[in-house]
């Protein structure tokens, strides 16, 4: 099949998309406002996308259940930092329930039984549950096409200032992907934990291929 994004004519009682750019990693962002609330949402339009320097990038879509643009938005154009907290399995009904339309200024921590810790570079607290925080600072929000309930979509690009992880993840130099068990989002209202892995080796150097054409991921 093939369907016009324009036209939205796959016929499907759902929109596949979702499905099919899988599995979103899902970013845990929790910020403070200038009334000091602090506030925790999970976003699966997230990712890493430098390493050096290290940046992120999550896009807060539509709007909040009261209008406006959603509380993680509205706090981190006004404090210019946000934490990103990891979302595991062991986490999974927090990390849901984090997401509740709670009224605006809620502080999601006490909503979900979470315990804010105080970060060390940014003001935002972590979540000390979760075994690995991504401490950051606003680099740009990017206003996206596309408007929800009067409200556009947004694209918050930030650069990782520390990396905060807990000691027992590390083994021998690498990090235990089978104990961290990171959580990502599906389609629908499907989610995947990370727990089978391969491991490949990339191509060696062609001898007259240049080393500037060699792609980094
Ligand atoms: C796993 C998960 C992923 C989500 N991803 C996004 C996302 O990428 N963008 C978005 O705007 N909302 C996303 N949401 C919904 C927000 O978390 C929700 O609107 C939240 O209440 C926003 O909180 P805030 O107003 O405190 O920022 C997601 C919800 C869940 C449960």
């Amino acid at each position: 099949m093939f369907y016009d994004c324009a036209r939205n004519d796959h016929g499907l009682p759902f929109n596949p998309l979702k499905g099919l750019v899988v599995p979103r990693p899902i970013g845990w962002i929790s910020t403070v406002g200038l009334d000091g609330r602090f506030n925790l949402a999970p976003f699966s339009f997230f990712n890493l996308v430098s390493e050096r320097p290290p940046m992120v990038m999550f896009c807060p879509n539509g709007p909040h259940a009261e209008g406006g643009v959603k509380d993680t938005l509205r706090n981190v154009e006004v404090q210019g930092e946000f934490v990103v907290n990891l979302a595991t399995y062991e986490l999974r009904e927090a990390v849901n329930a984090s997401a509740a339309p709670l009224p605006r200024g809620a502080d999601e921590f006490r909503h979900a039984g979470l315990t804010p810790r105080p970060s060390r570079l940014v003001r935002p607290p972590a979540v000390r549950e979760s075994p690995v925080q991504l401490e950051c600072r606003l680099h740009q929000v990017v206003r996206l096409p596309g408007e929800v309930g009067g409200v556009a979509n947004h694209m918050v690009l930030g650069a990782v200032l520390g990396v905060a992880i807990g000691d027992e993840l590390i083994q021998d130099g690498r990090v235990r992907i089978d104990r961290l068990r990171p959580i990502s989002r599906l389609g629908y209202m499907d989610y995947a934990v990370t727990e089978t892995v391969f491991t490949m080796e990339r191509p060696t150097l062609a001898p007259l291929a240049r080393p500037e054409a060699v792609a980094q991921d």
